[in-house]
């Protein structure tokens, strides 16, 4: 069994214009679908491991053959990353899309940041300072929210946590548009958020 590349679930002009249309079109049909595809050709005589769900590889890549491990960490990296990526986000202007976090996230980042404006300003900085490519991220480990950030396609599933939001800050996400701005794209970003997304993996995380 293969693992498939989701269709993105609105229009490529629906993140307009914090993302534009052509950024989003060529991260999903190109870079997304690449990882998928590399993904799939590593695994294609491991059945066992391709039969797993994507969460459960990543999990635990010590059962991963050594000779493919860096290959299945980087493009299974990738394929699961983006698959949330796309989910976490949504049309502009629709309900629980952008603004102020809504539900229980809402009361926890509150809780452990202080306020929105300062656990935006933390997961910003977090994620602009990453040198190179990576992603920034919520998880939520011993009863707090947290913020981190990893380097390529690397997943805080590989370090037993779960992700509940996060940012792509590799250049292919953002280039095209705001060129070097990273800053400005992480600022932008923040209209996109689909908070019901967000506090239904922030239930899971809690476990
Ligand atoms: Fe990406």
């Amino acid at each position: 069994m293969a693992y498939e590349l989701a269709p993105l679930p609105y229009d490529y002009a629906a993140l307009e214009p914090f993302m534009d249309a052509e950024t989003v079109k060529i991260h999903h049909d190109k870079h997304h679908q690449t990882y998928t595809k590399n993904l799939n050709d590593l695994l294609a005589n491991n059945p066992e491991l391709a039969a797993k769900p994507i969460d459960d590889l990543l999990r635990n890549l010590a059962q991963v053959p050594e000779a493919i491990r860096t290959g299945v960490r980087n493009q299974g990296g990738g394929y699961a990353n983006h698959t949330i990526y796309w989910t976490l986000m949504g049309p502009v202007g629709s309900d629980g899309i952008g603004g102020a976090p809504i539900g229980p996230i809402a009361a926890q980042i509150t809780a452990d940041f202080g306020d929105f404006e300062a656990f935006k300003k933390t997961f910003n900085e977090t994620a602009a300072k990453q040198f190179g490519s990576g992603w920034g991220w919520l998880v939520f480990e011993a009863g707090k929210l947290k913020i981190i950030s990893t380097l390529n396609q690397d997943t805080p599933l590989s370090q037993g946590l779960y992700p509940i939001l996060l940012n792509d800050v590799w250049e292919h996400a953002y280039y095209l548009k705001y060129q070097n701005r990273r800053p400005d794209f992480l600022a932008a970003w923040w209209n996109l958020v689909n908070w019901h997304e967000v506090n239904r993996r922030f239930a899971i995380a809690k476990g």
